[in-house]
């Protein structure tokens, strides 16, 4: 497993990779969520390309850039484990350069619910994607469901820019209690643990009122608040169809069921297609 830090070194390795490439972006502290995109990228692609970098330009002012979890020897044990051709680990240096060109989310789906809460978050993962996508050539990149809202505006941004990667929207992993899988529950002490279960417990919510036949969205949503309301501080709670937009029943087939809030200082979220 070849472990490069630079730029050029990346290129001329790209270059010289035969057959179909398969690519795994991450900010590291890898979890079983971040080795089922690589596993599967192993399963379809004859070469796979894991990035490991923690993208400066997605956080904001006040958010947890300087203490997010980094665990380089772990995760290098992981990939190659996992038969990984190549880590790229670039030094945020090297990935900007000052005064760039850049690219900025879409106005309306950029910035509405995460968006919202995290003005900008997106321009930087936007920016960042495509500048990976850019190096790395691939034909297929994953990305897991969990960040939804991020996975659409990738999936956007490779057809609006015309790109030729696929874009492989991989399902979310849970613990056995139901906590989706984030390097960020590291934080979460033991009762923070369980206060953070009932993002998932909202959702199964939702989804067995949608099983009896419950379609109004304000009941769902006011049920799950009634749940998330016990344990956490709720940032958002939405139904909308699966391009984000708001919407007044539920459509099986193309509703997309979203949470985020606070548990302590850790901010999770979560979601559920139905
Ligand atoms: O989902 C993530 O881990 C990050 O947003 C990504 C896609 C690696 C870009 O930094």
């Amino acid at each position: 497993m070849l472990i490069i830090k630079d730029i050029d070194e990346l290129k001329r390795a790209r270059a010289s990779m035969e057959g179909s490439v398969g690519f795994v972006p991450t900010m590291g502290a890898l979890h079983p969520g971040h080795l089922s995109l690589i596993q599967r990228a192993k399963k379809e692609n004859e070469r796979v390309i894991v990035s490991i970098f923690v993208n400066p330009t997605q956080f904001l002012e006040g958010e947890d850039l300087e203490k997010y979890p980094k665990k380089e020897e772990a995760d290098l044990k992981i990939c190659k484990h996992a038969g990984v051709d190549v880590v790229f680990m670039p030094d945020a240096m090297m990935m900007y350069a000052k005064d760039e060109m850049s690219i900025i989310a879409p106005q309306v789906r950029g910035y509405l619910l995460e968006g919202e809460k995290r003005p900008g978050h997106f321009d930087g993962v936007l920016r960042v994607v495509l500048k990976l996508l850019n190096l790395t050539r691939p034909w297929k990149a994953y990305f897991g469901k969990k960040d939804a809202q991020q996975l659409a505006l990738i999936q956007s941004m490779v057809q609006d820019y015309f790109l030729d990667t696929v874009i492989v929207p991989c399902d979310i992993v849970r613990d056995s209690d139901g906590l989706a899988l984030s390097s960020r529950n590291v934080y979460l002490s033991g009762e923070e643990k369980t206060q953070a279960l009932s993002l998932s417990r909202s959702l199964r919510i939702a989804t067995k009122m949608i099983s009896s036949g419950e379609r109004n969205i304000k009941t769902i949503r006011d049920a799950m608040i009634d749940e998330l309301s016990q344990y956490i501080k709720i940032d958002y709670v939405a139904i909308v169809d699966r391009k984000f937009q708001n919407i007044e029943q539920i459509i099986i087939g193309d509703t997309i069921i979203l949470v985020a809030g606070f548990v302590g200082a850790t901010r999770l979220i979560d979601n559920i297609q139905v």
